[in-house]
């Protein structure tokens, strides 16, 4: 019998069977798993084993040996590279396969729940430009791709854009992103160049020198129009205004261009200072019929269209009347108790983030709701308070899913229905089985939020048994 062993920094010639929940290739010689990045299934690959485990290995891939199927160029010239959108080479159909697949794998062998009915992905309307919102880091260390290596022009001193994966201070200097709107590469080409220009050094992580660290923008799909955030180190008005009166002039889309300073030593955009450089601190964004005003630091879901979709599953799955007492847990900036405040008597939404709950207050104001409330607080502090009894819940966590003390207090409370909304399938596999004693899972719909990339939101509809 040949058994293959793969053994650690051996190479092996391997051929690509599945997509694994994470966006791995899956080979496994004689059953041993080994996952590699990049690949696709029908892909024979060259790959070196990097790690090795007990009951799986990881491989870098070296070489394509003779490509699968299935492939597709990428639109995108930084597609093999960046740790953006991996999965450009997929076809889209063959994706939405996938995404389905990882939720039902994850029911199965992370919660145990067999025979659930998950319905087909709905998928994106856009695959391309599909982003409201993108974070350009600054560095001080360009990350060269291939062809850039043999042009001795190309400067290393300085790239903006995003991270190559397995560093933290590389930045693949990026001129087109394809999942954001076209004209996001034109004020980010506008940024690199006044930058550059500047004198000033981009920050780097590890001597915590420099001045620029990261462009933000946002854009709203409804009114066609953009917010720029750069985030700086420290003050320094005189710069920032200038490239806030270049981008203006030239470009009416800007309503607001935000500074948010910051010298904080991780590497989160949000700033300890924000300034407002031109226009207002928000933009206006629509969802459905409602208004939303969102600042640089709000939590809003990245794809506007697919969000209407989203939410619509979720008002479909709650089915209410109008007479019902609704809490949303995780509320954000209120997005989910303003779409259903003319579906329910009442709507409670808890958040722990301030500035999200004041978002969420304002929200609902601008939209001249007067049925929502909004706690601010841990969960699991806020909930055993509010005296409430629910008709419905609506829970939608990040991805680390719901505390377990937070999932006791929801089977305490036990309402009738609970509509449970999830970015990760891993761990809404993981509270499903929590809840399922008390709970019939009727099905459950994923929705594409993430085009090429193997994230993949879901709905789930629970009714008490
Ligand atoms: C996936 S977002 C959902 C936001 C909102 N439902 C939406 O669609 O825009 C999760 C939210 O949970 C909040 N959050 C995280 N942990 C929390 C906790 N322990 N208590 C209350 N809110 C929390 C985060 O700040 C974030 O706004």
């Amino acid at each position: 019998m040949n058994i293959m062993t793969v053994k650690k920094r051996k190479a092996y010639e391997l051929e690509i069977i599945d997509l694994a929940f994470g966006g791995k290739g899956l080979a496994k010689p004689d059953g041993f798993p080994v996952f590699i990045d990049r690949v696709i299934p029908g892909d024979i690959v060259f790959a070196k084993i990097i790690k090795k485990k007990k009951s799986w290995a990881e491989g870098k891939l070296i070489k394509i040996l003779k490509e699968s199927s299935f492939r597709k160029q990428g639109k995108c010239q930084y597609c093999n590279y960046c740790g953006g959108c991996k999965w450009q080479s997929i076809g889209y159909d063959l994706q939405l396969e996938y995404k389905k697949k990882h939720v039902t794998d994850s029911l199965q062998h992370i919660g145990g729940l067999k025979d659930i009915t998950v319905k087909d992905v709905i998928p994106s309307d856009n695959i391309y430009e599909y982003r409201n919102k993108m974070e350009f880091s600054c560095s001080i260390k360009r990350w060269l791709l291939p062809l850039e290596l043999e042009n001795d022009e190309i400067k290393k001193d300085f790239g903006i854009g995003l991270h190559v994966p397995g560093t933290f201070d590389k930045v693949i200097d990026i001129k087109q992103c394809e999942i954001m709107p076209d004209l996001g590469n034109h004020i980010l080409e506008d940024v690199r160049n006044f930058i550059k220009a500047s004198g000033l050094l981009a920050y780097h992580l590890r001597t915590h020198e420099g001045f620029w660290r990261f462009l933000m923008l946002r854009h709203s799909v409804a009114f066609d129009t953009w917010m720029v955030n750069i985030v700086t180190t420290y003050k320094q008005m005189d710069v920032v205004a200038d490239l806030a009166a270049v981008l203006t002039q030239k470009y009416p889309q800007i309503e607001s261009v935000m500074n948010n300073i910051t010298d904080a030593k991780s590497g989160v955009s949000a700033g300890k200072e924000e300034i407002c450089l031109y226009g207002e601190d928000h933009i206006k964004e629509k969802l459905g019929k409602f208004m939303f005003k969102i600042s640089a630091n709000s939590f809003f879901q990245t794809n506007t269209r697919s969000c209407e979709k989203l939410y619509s599953t979720v008002s479909e799955y709650a089915a209410l009347t109008g007479k019902e007492v609704v809490i949303d847990l995780y509320s954000g900036t209120g997005t989910i108790p303003v779409w259903l405040s003319d579906q329910a008597k009442m709507v409670y939404g808890i958040e722990i983030v301030k500035s999200a709950v004041a978002d969420a207050k304002q929200n609902a104001m601008l939209n001249g709701i007067e049925n929502c409330e909004f706690l601010e607080g841990d969960i699991k502090d806020v909930l055993p308070r509010l005296k409430q009894i629910p008709d419905v819940m609506i829970i939608d966590p990040p991805r680390v899913g719901m505390h377990k003390e937070v999932v006791q207090q929801v089977l305490s409370i036990c309402p009738e229905k609970i509509v449970y909304v999830s970015c990760n399938p891993a761990t809404l596999a993981r509270d499903l089985e929590m809840l399922y004693p008390k709970y019939d899972i009727k099905e459950i719909q994923p929705i594409d939020m993430f085009p090429h990339t193997y994230h993949i939101e879901s709905v789930a509809l629970l009714l008490k048994r």
